[in-house]
């Protein structure tokens, strides 16, 4: 992980954009399951954990197949596979519970208080998700944060999924903003990776503390939460 040419105190300058992906970034997907009194505690992590592994494999396989449909849709499979994996099928008010939970899921705490920041910084700030439009624009309402985003960018609009290069060149063209000009925060590492490759400036946001990954691009800084991130920005000029 680089952490800049001037030391680890060094601000990123330049930035006129924080280009924020959804899920697990600014939206927390536990809180899915976690809100489901009646799965047994003992089997809402690994629902969680299996509901989102599939979702995002899921994605990138259609990706590549050339398959692309929805995330909405790609969300609903994926739970399926996962409430029949952990023996939870079978009841059709649970599925409908959990999707109605994934569609205004809240966000980590530190969220509206750091996109305040950073608009009054004068910095654009957008989403750029896998995510449909339909479920990023009630996750944003749902959340709270009508109003705190120049732009809510899915990949609906190019119909693939990232890590295809196609869906970050989608932020450049439709915030008018250079690639470098633009800082990148995922708490997905193939995400980060994948941004850091294609040119942005990128923060990993490491929520989960989980290990580096070995892919394309390098991030530039690591960091916890977003609370870290607007202290690491130069105001631009
Ligand atoms: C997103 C998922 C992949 O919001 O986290 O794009």
């Amino acid at each position: 992980m680089s952490q800049g040419t001037s030391g680890p105190a060094a601000a990123l300058t330049g930035i006129r954009a924080c280009v924020f992906d959804a899920y697990g970034t600014l939206f927390d997907f536990a809180t899915a399951a976690a809100g489901c009194a009646e799965i047994p505690e003992d089997r809402r992590a690994a629902l969680t954990n299996l509901w989102r592994d599939k979702q995002l494999q899921y994605s990138w396989l259609r990706a590549l197949q050339g398959a692309y449909v929805p995330f909405w849709q790609v969300t609903g499979d994926a739970l399926d596979h996962a409430l029949e994996t952990l023996g939870l099928a079978g009841d059709d008010g649970l599925r409908e519970r959990l999707l109605d939970l994934y569609r205004t899921l809240g966000c980590f705490p530190e969220v509206p208080s750091v996109l305040e920041a950073l608009r009054r910084a004068g910095l654009v700030t957008a989403i750029l998700s896998n995510g449909s439009s339909d479920m990023l624009s009630s996750a944003v309402e749902g959340a709270g944060l009508s109003g705190a985003f120049d732009a809510v960018l899915s990949v609906d609009e190019v119909k693939t999924f990232k890590p295809d290069r196609r869906v970050y060149q989608l932020a450049v063209d439709r915030l008018g903003v250079s690639a470098d000009a633009i800082c990148f925060l995922s708490s997905n590492a193939w995400d980060a990776h994948a941004a850091a490759a294609f040119g942005m400036r990128v923060i990993w946001c490491n929520r989960y503390g989980q290990r580096r990954d070995r892919l394309p691009g390098v991030p530039w800084r690591e960091i916890r939460t977003l609370a870290e991130l607007p202290p690491l920005l130069e105001r631009p000029q």
